[in-house]
């Protein structure tokens, strides 16, 4: 006959295996909801665009070489509130500018980013945002390259894997150097 302790033993078995096929159930969902409710481009404008000359570590750390640094202030719209679902847990949200120098062809940098754990902050709204300055490393030249700015953003869910998206692409030109 069965012991209380077998009984007991078959019971736990079976919960955990319905535990594992409803998080396994949840995790599925993630991309199929994500999928049924997309989002809209952003909108991305660039409001303003200054190349000064620095040094990374300030003007007066002499240990850094002078370089060429952006300023961009940009205003933009996106709403990611369609990605916010049961299973979502928080969204890290970027601005990346990508441009090409002869000496290295792909360069991204990070120029704002934020981690949205709510769904009321999903719908961004900056205006006049500024970046964090980013310089070229390579011959500390900026002025006068393109770039284009997008808006990258992680799906971190609450069970199952990461999704990342990216959106929009606006053009930017770097100008000349501010004195
Ligand atoms: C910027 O976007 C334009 C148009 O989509 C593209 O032709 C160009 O190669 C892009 N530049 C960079 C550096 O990604």
């Amino acid at each position: 006959m069965f012991s209380l302790a077998q009984r007991g033993n078959t019971l736990f078995a079976f919960l955990v295996s319905v535990l594992f096929c409803v998080l396994g159930a949840v995790a599925l969902s993630g991309p199929v909801l994500l999928a049924s409710a997309p989002v809209g481009p952003p909108h991305i404008d660039v409001a303003k665009v200054l190349v000064k000359q620095g040094r990374r570590g300030g003007y007066y750390d002499y240990s850094q070489p002078v370089t060429e640094m952006a300023f961009v202030h940009f205003n933009m719209v996106a709403d990611l509130t369609p990605h916010w679902n049961w299973n979502t847990k928080m969204l890290f949200v970027y601005v990346v500018a990508e441009y090409s120098t002869p000496a290295h062809p792909t360069n991204q940098v990070v120029i704002w980013d934020d981690l949205i754990t709510a769904k009321e902050d999903a719908e961004i709204d900056l205006r006049n945002q500024l970046s964090e300055y980013m310089t070229s490393d390579m011959g500390n030249k900026l002025a006068g390259i393109q770039a284009n700015l997008s808006l990258h953003w992680n799906i971190m869910p609450h069970v199952g894997i990461l999704t990342k998206e990216r959106s929009g692409s606006v053009p930017l030109v770097f100008p000349k150097v501010t004195k």
